[in-house]
């Protein structure tokens, strides 16, 4: 099939069909990495944005990585410094972005659906690199692209999700993506941090650790979002831990070879131990490695789609 979105917005609307698409242009694309040059030309010529009004360590630098490997040019805005400080809508500052002849714009936001506002309002393509509590497609698909490797299929496996699963653009993500492969999803928190309607988008809930980590294959652990706790309503840190932490005493009585993840950034000794962070179970800095091999697929599909698209209007 061929791939015809010039943006990628979110997980839920792909179809199977694309998600394979984006992990098989990864696939291809991961041997770049290894290179002694580690460059293809795929993008030369290109103009990549990264426009932040987040915080972000590793998806903004893997998004830098991966359009330099394919050899566009890039630019860095961060919010703080930019005239968004001046009150510039988001909308104006994307059609300047167009205006200067950019391609491609990566963004994170606080507002869930800011990916989609944007990209409704300039031609170039967007990439959403996160969206509030809403969506963070490319997480999700190094997710799934990093448990491929490791156990050669998604179809079948028995995935639980495991910590602040309310505020989690990572979680919905990862949802929608696994159950479209043909995954098995639970999610595991505290009451008040299960979101109503999970349970419709395909996932069962738990809130017992002990269970969600029987017979799963992989553990996705996400980091709680305490700065979110504007009310005092969520468990104490040391609480936390102690009824849903991830230690090696619990994975003891999991499946050996679980695989167990995280987005980062970790909180050690609140979601998981630094045993389980650094032990041989951890696939984390795998994850961080395989983004980049995703985000050039990401950028390569969409740019290509846009110039195809800009084509068939000539
Ligand atoms: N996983 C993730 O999105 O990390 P950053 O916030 O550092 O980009």
């Amino acid at each position: 099939m061929d791939w015809t979105r010039k943006d990628l917005l979110g997980l839920e609307e792909l179809s199977k069909e694309e998600i394979k698409l984006i992990l098989s242009t990864a696939e291809s694309f991961k041997e770049v990495s290894t290179r002694e040059i580690k460059k293809v030309p795929a993008l030369r010529g290109k103009t990549v944005v990264n426009l932040f009004y987040e915080p972000s360590t590793r998806t903004r630098v893997s998004f830098e990585v991966a359009a330099k490997r394919l050899s566009a040019d890039v630019i860095n805005i961060a919010t703080e410094t930019s005239s968004v400080r001046k009150g510039e809508t988001l909308i104006d500052t994307g059609r300047n972005i167009q205006a200067l002849k950019a391609d491609i714009i990566v963004m994170r936001h606080n507002c869930s659906g800011a990916a989609v506002v944007l990209a409704r309002n300039v031609d170039i393509s967007v990439v959403n690199a996160g969206d509030g509590w809403h969506e963070h497609p490319t997480q999700a698909l190094l997710d799934i692209f990093t448990l491929q490797e490791h156990l050669g299929k998604i179809a079948g496996l028995k995935v639980s999700i495991v910590g602040d699963i309310a505020h989690s653009r990572v979680a919905r993500s990862n949802i929608w993506g696994l159950t479209k492969l043909g995954a098995e999803v639970t999610v595991c928190a505290p009451e008040i941090l299960i979101p109503p309607g999970i349970e419709e988008m395909g996932a069962s809930v738990t809130n017992n650790i002990e269970e969600a980590l029987a017979g799963a294959d992989a553990v996705n652990v996400l980091r709680m979002q305490f700065e979110r706790d504007t009310e005092g309503a969520f468990p104490e840190q040391l609480e936390y831990f102690k009824n849903f932490g991830i230690t090696e005493e619990r994975l003891k009585k999991a499946k050996k070879n679980i695989i167990v993840m995280h987005p980062g950034p970790i909180n050690r000794g609140i979601e998981m131990s630094s045993e389980v962070a650094d032990g041989l179970n951890s696939v984390i800095l795998e994850q961080v490695t395989n983004g980049i091999a995703v985000r050039m697929a990401v950028l390569f599909l969409v740019a290509q789609a846009n110039e195809q698209n800009e084509k068939s209007t000539d």
